[in-house]
């Protein structure tokens, strides 16, 4: 069995084969369009998907290559068709229709949050039940993963994603798009003191960024030094999303958590996380490094369990910019 993954619905072309009865993902080609979208300091969609039609037949071409498959080999079509940017969701969803089309075989519209939760777990099956954290450029959720397709959201953020916080903090101090990398770097090369910032006081299990955001911003047009105000940003930032997690697991009393997303590739969040996970005797699944960000990988994988559960889409399946995991 094998199945494709394409994702195009922010700014990287994704196609991937995966193995479905290995488990094994045979191929995994990420083409990113940073340079693109870093003169606006955050992704323009338009330019995206231009970018995305532009790239997915070569990204296509290279995901089979590296597989050592051939299109007709082929047995499913996973694709990313909602959230996301309305304009960049369009090519990839339109060329794997058009390839399910052309093969005669089956298609199956995936959700990216589902995807990036699920990503921990590819190539086998997923230990339901867990909480899922999942951290990227757009989205900030706690999620309650009951069983394949049955998730509770029990905290989200209430205004800016952790992922889009670090891009805003990294285009005020002017360290180029994405801001993650780029922060997560000098926080590992600065040794001096962090600066103290406040921790937005929201109740429950949501999440607040906007606020750590503004105290960042001050603190640099007070006169910090741009490493400094980086490192004093992540490591609030970080402890925030660590403490909001020890408390989810506390309230929902499920021991098994599992971390995804773009942000997830932050090493100290990994770091914070690896002792939450001695502290609380936790069962701990952190997305690989490689399957962090967006991925045709966890596409594939996640729309393979979700075609055994309930059957393929009809190719009439379109696109949408907004839909909670828990919706759909
Ligand atoms: O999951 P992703 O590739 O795309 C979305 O679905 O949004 O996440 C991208 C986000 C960007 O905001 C980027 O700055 C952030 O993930 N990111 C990081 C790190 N690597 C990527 N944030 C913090 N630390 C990192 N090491
Ligand atoms: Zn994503």
């Amino acid at each position: 069995m094998l199945v494709l993954g394409i994702d195009t619905s922010c700014d990287d072309t994704s196609v991937a084969v995966y193995r479905a009865d290995t488990g094994r993902v045979l191929s995994n080609v990420v083409s990113s369009q940073y340079e693109f979208h870093a003169p606006f300091g955050g992704v323009v969609p338009e330019v995206a998907a231009r970018r995305h039609a532009e790239q997915i037949d070569a990204v296509f071409n290279a995901a089979l290559k590296e597989a050592g498959v051939e299109p007709e080999e082929l047995n499913l079509v996973a694709t990313t068709n909602r959230p996301g940017l309305l304009p960049a969701l369009l090519v990839g969803l339109t060329f794997g229709k058009g390839l399910s089309f052309r093969l005669g075989i089956p298609f199956k519209a995936v959700h990216h949050i589902e995807a990036h939760l699920l990503s921990p777990f590819i190539g086998r099956e997923p230990p339901f039940p867990f909480i899922g954290l999942v951290v990227s450029g757009g989205h900030t959720v706690i999620v309650v993963a009951e069983k394949l397709g049955k998730y509770k959201v029990v905290g989200k953020t209430l205004d800016d994603a952790v992922g889009e916080a670090y891009d805003k903090v990294a285009k005020l101090l002017s360290l180029g798009y994405p801001g993650g990398p780029a922060i997560d770097r000098l926080y590992r090369s600065y040794r001096g003191e962090l600066l103290k910032l406040p921790k937005p006081k929201v109740k429950g299990l949501d999440f607040s960024f906007s606020g750590i955001k503004t105290a960042t911003r001050r603190l640099f047009e007070q006169g910090a030094p741009a490493v400094q105000v980086a490192a004093s940003f992540q490591e609030t930032a970080v402890d925030y999303l660590v403490e909001k997690l020890k408390k989810a697991v506390k309230e929902v009393g499920v021991k098994r958590v599992a971390v995804a997303g773009g942000v997830s590739a932050n090493s100290l969040l990994r770091e914070k996380l690896l002792a939450l996970k001695e502290e609380e005797g936790i069962e701990l699944h952190l997305a690989p490094l490689e399957f962090t960000s967006d991925n045709g990988a966890m596409v594939a994988y996640t729309g393979y369990l979700r075609f055994l559960l309930e059957g393929a889409d009809p190719l009439t399946v379109g696109a949408q910019a907004r839909s909670p995991i828990d919706e759909g």
